[in-house]
């Protein structure tokens, strides 16, 4: 088990990594305010360092240029040394952190068979009621403060979209290796920067006035959030794993094609000046990606190596049900517990102020402050602290610099 002393030795050794003032795409540091009194700010903090040993794997440059040598910094960026010390903990925390949900996902999917459960889940996900945060927003009166805060918490995979499955795209592995590379450069617009959906979703971030540089939301993460970003890239960073990021995708693509459709209707409608395309090209190109994955990589797979592939494919996709799921109900009853703060007079929809935000604190963790304290809840707005220790467990907050 790693513990609150071993998390602040590396948040230490990350925090001078970065230097003072790192740019988003190299700020590498993790909060370990309260990880020796609150289990929840450990468990966070976990999360985040994880997190770090992911990002380190993909290639970040800053936007702008720097002050100093591009190449001396992307060296110091990338010190092997430096990165092995992270990589040393990954293991230890992936199997903390994430195993759980990946044993439970395993025996769920024992001797079942995957075309059945892939032919059920397109009727599951056709007939489906909207998607419960959209209807849940819709009848707010705090919707774009909501629509914020989806973004905001969502922009951890999005604005590096399909980075992570890429890992499992590279080697040498047969005819289903072609097909997810066709889904891949879709994902990447074909080639067509405005096009990749990264900067799509960019483009939808900017419109709701947010920071839409990758990393740049770190601080305002939800554990909720880390953990989805931290369970999907377990997965494609092992190539172990390489059958259940099959069941990943098929989940994955079959479940956006629905969600998207949702949310592009809802803009549409609440938010007609915001860019939505992101949202319109997946409610079309996922229908694609489910049969690519489908007919091209699931079924070859299966019929080339045996039945235990399919298990392993209904495990990912399980896995990443219970991943969704639990994100999606978290950010419902964040959305809920907001809207009751504020019809109390406790809490004010308003955009971060990035540079203004001080250190964090978990729900847990707000008990012990002043009630009246004002705290920034992610996308959402400020919130005190007496109303934010009733939030969700795995809500989380930052305190303001005054
Ligand atoms: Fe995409
Ligand atoms: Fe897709």
């Amino acid at each position: 088990m790693i513990g609150a002393a071993d998390i602040t030795a590396v948040g230490r050794r990350l925090a001078e990594r970065s230097g003072a003032a790192p740019p988003s795409a190299w700020d590498l540091r993790i909060e370990t305010e309260g990880v020796c009194e609150v289990p929840a700010a450990l468990r966070h903090a976990k999360h985040l360092a994880l997190m770090r040993a992911y990002q380190a794997r993909y290639v970040l440059l800053p936007t702008g240029a720097l002050s100093g040598s591009i190449v001396d910094c992307l060296r110091r960026h990338y010190d092997p040394q430096e990165m092995a010390a992270l990589e040393a903990l990954r293991h230890g925390l992936e199997a903390e952190l994430i195993a759980p949900a990946v044993a439970a996902a395993r025996a769920n999917a024992r001797g079942r068979d995957w075309r059945a459960y892939a032919e059920a889940l397109q009727t599951e996900v056709a007939s489906q009621p909207e998607n419960a945060f959209v209807a849940y927003v819709r009848t707010s009166s705090h919707r774009e403060a909501h629509y914020r805060q989806f973004l905001l918490q969502s922009s951890a995979d999005l604005l590096a979209e399909a980075s992570a499955s890429a890992l499992g795209v590279v080697g040498e592995f047969g005819a289903p290796q072609s097909a997810l590379f066709r889904i891949l450069i879709d994902e990447f617009g074909y080639g067509v920067h405005g096009k990749k959906h990264s900067v799509l979703y960019r483009a939808v971030m900017r419109d709701f006035g947010l920071p839409d540089e990758y990393n740049a939301c770190w601080p305002l993460f939800d554990t909720a959030t880390l953990d989805l970003h931290n369970t999907v890239h377990h997965l494609f960073q092992n190539p172990a794993n390489f059958f259940l990021q099959v069941g990943f995708l098929l989940f994955a693509e079959t479940a956006y094609q629905r969600s998207t459709q949702d949310h592009f209707r809802y803009l549409r409608e609440f938010h007609p000046q915001a860019d939505a395309r992101y949202f319109g090209e997946h409610a079309h190109i996922d229908l694609h990606h489910t049969a690519m994955v489908i007919e091209e990589v699931a079924a070859p797979l299966v019929a080339n190596y045996g039945a235990d592939v399919g298990v392993e494919i209904v495990a990912g996709a399980e896995l990443t049900r219970r991943a969704f799921d639990d994100a999606g109900a978290h950010m419902l009853a964040t959305a809920r517990a907001f809207d009751n703060a504020a019809a109390g007079g406790q809490a004010t929809p308003s955009a971060p102020d990035m540079a203004g935000l001080g250190r964090g604190v978990t729900a847990t963790g707000a008990a012990a402050l002043a009630e009246t304290e004002r705290l920034q809840v992610g996308g959402l707005g400020q919130v005190t602290a007496g109303v934010f220790a009733g939030f969700p467990a795995d809500a989380y907050a930052r305190r303001l610099v005054s």
